[in-house]
């Protein structure tokens, strides 16, 4: 099901760019998630910006299943079905051009456990900014961990958790994700 899209036709009709345009008017102003010109929103099923602000830019094609910001999300860049966006207590900075395919989950804040004799849930949470850079392509069902950076143009194989920080142009498949090459 298609949410909102804010590309506009040039034979659209202006009433449909005018609805287009208070929808658009009417996130920003009411849930706080600001979207850019050309941009396609299918298939969410829970959005919050409890924690922080939802920025979306250009020509995105964002068909995730779930976002909670605060997410800043560049231009052109596909989120494909079924993934998961989180940041709450801390960042997810998502670059342009970056292809994320079915079944990801990328979250910036995870629960504290260590102490036993505590329930998980009464631990607080901790985390980091997640930043993906430019023309990264993240393969299907990859998790990636608070507080790592995916540097400009590497390719995290299918199935990856990443868990560390992953050079420009490197290929990182595995558990944790290891740098298996680097694109030519
Ligand atoms: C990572 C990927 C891009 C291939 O990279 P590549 O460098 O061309 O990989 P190769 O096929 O040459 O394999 C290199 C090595 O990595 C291993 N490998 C490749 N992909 C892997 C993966 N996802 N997880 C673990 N190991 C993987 C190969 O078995 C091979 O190991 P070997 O050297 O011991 O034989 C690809 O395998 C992948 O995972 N693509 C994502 C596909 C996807 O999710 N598409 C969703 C639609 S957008």
């Amino acid at each position: 099901m298609t949410i909102l899209r804010t590309n506009f036709p040039p034979l659209q009709p202006f009433y449909l760019k005018l609805i287009t345009a208070i929808k658009v008017l009417w996130w920003k102003l009411f849930y706080n998630i600001t979207i850019g010109r050309g941009t396609i929103i299918r298939e969410l099923r829970y959005i919050s910006t409890d924690s922080g602000p939802i920025k979306i830019g250009h020509h995105c094609v964002i068909n995730a299943l779930a976002l909670a910001g605060p997410i800043e999300i560049g231009n052109n860049t596909l989120v494909n079905l079924h993934s998961d966006i989180s940041g709450r207590k801390y960042k997810v900075i998502i670059g342009d051009n970056v292809l994320i395919a079915p079944h990801v989950a990328i979250m910036a804040t995870i629960h504290n456990y260590k102490n036993r004799y505590e329930l998980i849930k009464n631990q607080g949470t901790d985390g980091g900014d997640v930043v993906i850079e430019d023309d990264v392509w993240i393969g299907t069902n990859v998790v990636i961990l608070p507080g790592t950076h995916i540097e400009k143009g590497a390719v995290i194989g299918a199935n990856a958790v990443v868990t560390n920080d992953i050079p420009p142009y490197a290929i990182a498949v595995g558990i944790p994700a290891k740098v298996s090459g680097y694109r030519e």
